[in-house]
């Protein structure tokens, strides 16, 4: 019988031994060297003879086993070689094992979730602010609020992504309302013996709010440009880097050109250890990255809402930029890097770069 390997076939070692996996296997399964030798020889049509005796009749048994499940299947002589079903194809094993280990956890039956607490409660819970020591100055924020009279229903139907901007500084006040609505907290909740927990804006697993905001202010009136963190209890500025070179900035993000006219970026930051103390499953991380796309929602429509504009980028030298931020090695960890500005516009309010189509749309 000739037999080859489903294609993907992903098989990984890990603590506990040799996992194999497939997107076209529903189910997964923990393997020895020797099954997975068999497997990877597999990966080109493999004959295996149907009357076996010893040690090769157990073989046998294997790929038959490996046939019922089907991480093997039947082949045809000269037969090519099938493609990989997309986006696995595209991604490989990386986004393949994050995906399908991360699929269909156990959540907790709801009896279960009293024990779920009081074992959380013997670990030590994270700040939901990062304190930064008395003696580091704040540059406090003004606390009015810009009006926003647009109406939601414009900010919906306006919010674009704007890469080039007029150049003009940022006022103060639509630069301060746009943290505050972004990234403090609204309000707060009561969560007992977990203690209170921040209300923003956006929503965000479990009420962590991992997300913090670092900016680098190229051009926003009464403010030094710089590097800063955002307090946002304290609703100010705290000096991270007295430079803000928009060159540099650049040659981190692709060179986009979003720094050539941008008056100031907001990087998003994850302290990941206020998601992973509640979390404790690889999952987590998938609601770490959820809860960034809100807040960059978020941000965008104020910015909309303020009559700025955002551009946003995942295109971005992570370690480089960790670096540059000073962020705490492994556990905390920029997500997005945002430039905002006063936008240039064609008449309609869309960006200049927009490009409507000239033929119909082919829906085929
Ligand atoms: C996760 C993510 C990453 C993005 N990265 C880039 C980027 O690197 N460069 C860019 O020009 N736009 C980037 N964008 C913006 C998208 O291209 C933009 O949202 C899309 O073209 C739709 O346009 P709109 O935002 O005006 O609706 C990104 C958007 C998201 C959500």
């Amino acid at each position: 019988m000739l037999v080859r390997a489903v294609n993907p076939l992903f098989i990984q070692p890990d603590a506990t031994g040799i996992q194999v996996s497939s997107p076209l296997v529903p189910t997964r399964l923990r393997i020895g060297p020797e099954i997975a030798e068999l497997l990877i020889s597999a990966r080109t049509p493999l004959s295996v003879p149907e009357a076996e005796c010893g040690a090769a009749s157990s073989r046998l048994a294997a790929v038959e086993q490996l046939l019922a499940l089907g991480f093997l299947v039947k082949a045809e002589e000269d037969e090519p070689a099938p493609a990989a079903p997309s986006p696995w194809d595209a991604w490989g094993p990386v986004a393949w094992w994050f995906h399908q280990r991360t699929r269909n956890v156990a959540f907790l039956p709801a009896e279960q979730v009293g024990d779920f607490r009081s074992e959380l409660l013997t670990r030590p819970r994270p700040s939901g602010y990062a304190h930064p020591g008395p003696e580091t100055p704040v540059l406090l924020l003004p606390r009015v609020r810009r009006p926003m009279t647009m109406s939601f229903q414009d900010v919906l139907e306006q919010r674009r992504t704007h890469r080039t901007f007029t150049g003009q500084p940022v006022s103060l006040d639509a630069f301060a309302t746009l943290l505050h609505y972004s990234f403090a907290p609204l309000r707060f909740s009561d969560c007992g013996d977990l203690g209170v927990t921040q209300l923003r804006a956006a929503a965000t697993g479990g009420a962590r709010h991992e997300t913090d905001a670092y900016v680098a202010v190229f051009d926003v009136r009464d403010v030094s440009p710089g590097l800063y963190r955002y307090d946002a209890i304290r609703h100010g500025l705290l000096p991270v880097d007295a430079r803000a070179d928009r060159e540099f900035w650049e040659g981190l993000t692709s060179r986009q050109g979003f720094f050539t006219t941008g008056s100031f970026a907001l990087i998003t930051v994850a302290v990941a250890e206020r998601m992973s103390w509640k979390y404790r499953q690889a999952r987590a991380y998938r609601f770490l990255l959820q809860d960034v796309g809100h807040v960059a929602q978020v941000v965008s429509m104020t910015a909309t809402a303020l009559g700025l504009g955002a551009a946003i980028t995942g295109a971005f030298q992570d370690d480089l930029v960790d670096q540059a931020l000073g962020l705490d090695p492994g556990s905390e960890f920029a997500t997005f890097v945002m430039v905002c500005g006063i936008p240039r516009t064609r008449d309609d309010g869309m960006p200049l770069d927009s490009d409507f189509p000239s033929k119909p749309w082919d829906l085929s």
